[in-house]
């Protein structure tokens, strides 16, 4: 199936100061990625390596600085000048911030279905049918209550249903579930999967937590970022399985183990500073140099280009053929 999102070689600097004239952080550096249609893709790193920007660039809300994005083939910031908006929505962790306070969730709901063609007589049914639909039940208690009359969870879902009114091919879901309480993350995750299944909608999943992105994109592609660059990428179970870039082997190991046995006796992998360094002045060589355990001459010199490992498995070391196999323990 061909890609319906595809990111090449994309970077973006972000300009800052008086009349944004000034080069800022460089936010994504060459990043290449795609999301295929009715597929999962996941972007996971920590704040501040650049997911965001990355999926803003997806959906064409902002112009990279360099490299192309396309749309189901087509450059959308195309070359006459015409600028193609993607069918895609995205959906934030904020949903205080996302929804207006002072709307009932028949508002939230009303004005979109109008815009997207249903007559003022059906609105209440249809508003009715989506509540059900992401399971906001029941729906006629809910439709006259305002965002702080609800819990995060219920507030995330009516965020879906607001997306899903002009029929999206794909939304970027960044950090949809990371202000919610975690004994409600699941059913929040297993509701995007619902959309998936059933509407076909294709997912760019964007997390800073390894827990919740190998639930929602266990079948599905994982790029690693580390300060604007795609470390790792591939499939998720494959990654998983075998990690090979010293961050993921670092990101996997400080990951919550169901085990307590297991969590007791592994070894976290030592990383040398605690604090990553600003997008703004990134350290030469790999980027990843001053924090990794493995670091030799290289590495501080030259930028590891993504290199094959094997089915889609990608991985930017310099030395990952010497660098130990990952265990849990
Ligand atoms: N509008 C902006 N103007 C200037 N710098 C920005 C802006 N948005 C993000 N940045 C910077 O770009 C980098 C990447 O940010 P972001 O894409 O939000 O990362 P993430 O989502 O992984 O936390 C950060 O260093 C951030 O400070
Ligand atoms: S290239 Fe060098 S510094 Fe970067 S991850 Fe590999 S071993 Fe570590
Ligand atoms: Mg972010």
């Amino acid at each position: 199936m061909g890609s319906l999102i595809e990111l090449s070689n994309v970077s973006l600097i972000y300009q800052t100061g008086w009349l944004r004239r000034k080069a800022g952080a460089q936010a994504v550096a060459g990043v290449s990625l795609s999301v295929g249609e009715g597929e999962i893709s996941a972007l996971v790193g920590e704040s501040g390596c650049g997911k965001t920007s990355v999926g803003k660039l997806a959906l064409g809300l902002i112009r990279p600085t360099s490299g192309r994005v396309l749309y189901m083939g087509k450059d959308i910031w195309g070359r006459d000048g015409k600028h193609l908006r993607p069918t895609g929505q995205i959906v934030h962790q904020d949903s205080y911030a996302a929804l207006n306070p002072v709307r009932t969730v028949y508002q939230t709901l009303a004005a979109p279905l109008r815009r997207y063609g249903v007559a003022r007589n059906k609105v209440r049914e249809e508003a009715r049918k989506l509540l059900e639909f992401v399971g906001i039940m029941p729906p006629d208690y809910f439709l006259d209550k305002y965002p702080h009359h609800m819990s995060g969870g219920m507030r995330q879902r009516l965020l879906f249903a607001r997306a899903i009114i002009p029929k999206p091919k794909f939304i970027v879901a960044d950090e949809p579930v990371s202000m919610i309480d975690v004994s409600l993350r699941i059913s929040v995750l297993d509701l995007m999967l619902k959309l998936k299944e059933e509407l076909g909608i294709a997912f760019l999943y964007i997390s800073h937590d390894l827990a919740t992105t190998r639930y929602f994109a266990k079948n599905g592609k994982l790029a690693v970022m580390y300060l604007g660059k795609v470390i790792e990428e591939g499939w998720m179970e494959e990654l998983l399985r075998q990690p090979l870039h010293p961050y993921l082997q670092a990101l996997l190991s400080a990951a919550p183990v169901p085990d307590p046995r297991i969590a007791r006796e592994r070894k976290l992998m030592p990383l040398k500073e605690t604090e990553p360094p600003s997008a703004a002045s990134p350290p030469p060589g790999c980027r990843f140099h001053p924090r990794c355990p493995y670091a030799k001459e290289p590495c501080t010199q030259e930028v590891p280009p993504l290199v094959e490992r094997g089915s889609g498995h990608r991985v930017a070391c310099h030395l990952v053929d010497s660098i130990p196999p990952w265990r849990l323990i």
